[in-house]
């Protein structure tokens, strides 16, 4: 696709509908994003994510999809403690939870990571900007290289990841200038969200594209959806209709033969 020109489209899913959507959809890639913690968990952070967690999400939608290429994002934690750790933990999301390549965040950091998994046959999506891995020591979630010296890190890590096998790489919150620079200087597929418009393909959180997060709203969130709205109307109309005793109607609701009941009573 990056070949032809034509923008690669990526969404998150976390569970069977979300997954089945994507297919039915036209989604390319399908990601089980670690956002899961905070969009449909509860969780305040990531970090909090288990593996075990994340396979039970990605077992869901992998049962709902076939055809888009799924990626789901290593937890925090699960790739930290060495690369015998990391493919145990990966070869787990694949062979329990159905996925078919995984995403990690950082930067030469992981090279070894990245070239052991690619080597044994896990594809691997980098990931490098905005790490929300790594919200505490980035001290929140904010933009990335907008210096010159953070700028050159971040394509230096890039080039670096792709030398190592990365199959793609998600550039996240980072100048849009900078987004088609790296774009140019790679081979494989950046995948943008916050990268600006040139990046080889988009991705948006599910809950921000379909406007049911309630909390903090990026700069590069564009909601295409208004699933809140419709949630309030259909709820506000389900518990009138319950309290006017207008549901449920005659036709929603079984009847008896005449005989039975009479019989009933006697
Ligand atoms: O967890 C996630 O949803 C992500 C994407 C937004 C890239 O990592
Ligand atoms: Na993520």
């Amino acid at each position: 696709m990056r070949k032809n020109g034509m923008p690669i489209t990526m969404l998150t899913a976390y569970d069977f509908p979300t997954g089945r959507a994507c297919e039915i959809h036209d989604i390319d890639i399908t990601l089980v994003g670690d956002s899961l913690a905070q969009v449909c968990l509860g969780y305040d952070s990531t970090t909090r994510l288990t593996l075990d967690e994340m396979i039970h999400h990605c077992r869901a939608v992998s049962r709902g999809s076939k055809s888009p290429f799924l990626v789901a994002d290593m937890p925090f934690g699960s790739y930290y403690a060495g690369t015998d750790d990391t493919v145990r933990n990966a070869v787990r999301m694949v062979r329990e939870g159905g996925i078919e390549g995984v995403k990690i965040e950082g930067g030469q950091e992981w090279l070894e990571t990245v070239r052991k998994l690619t080597s044994i046959g896990i594809p691997v999506m980098a990931h490098v900007g905005l790490t929300p891995q790594r919200h505490t020591s980035l001290s929140g979630y904010r933009v990335q290289g907008k210096t010159a010296p953070a700028a050159l890190e971040i394509l230096q890590n890039a080039l670096a990841l792709q030398k190592a096998g990365a199959f793609s790489i998600v550039l996240e919150a980072i100048p849009r200038l900078l987004g088609m620079y790296i774009t140019q200087q790679l081979d494989i597929p950046t995948i943008g969200i916050g990268a600006g418009a040139q990046t080889d393909g988009q991705v948006l959180v599910w809950d921000d594209v379909m406007s049911t997060w309630n909390g903090h709203k990026a700069k590069f969130v564009r909601q295409f959806g208004d699933v809140k709205g419709e949630v309030e109307s259909g709820l506000r109309e389900f518990t009138t209709a319950i309290r006017e005793r207008s549901f449920p109607a005659e036709l929603e609701s079984y009847g008896m033969p005449e005989e039975e009941w009479t019989n009933f009573l006697a």
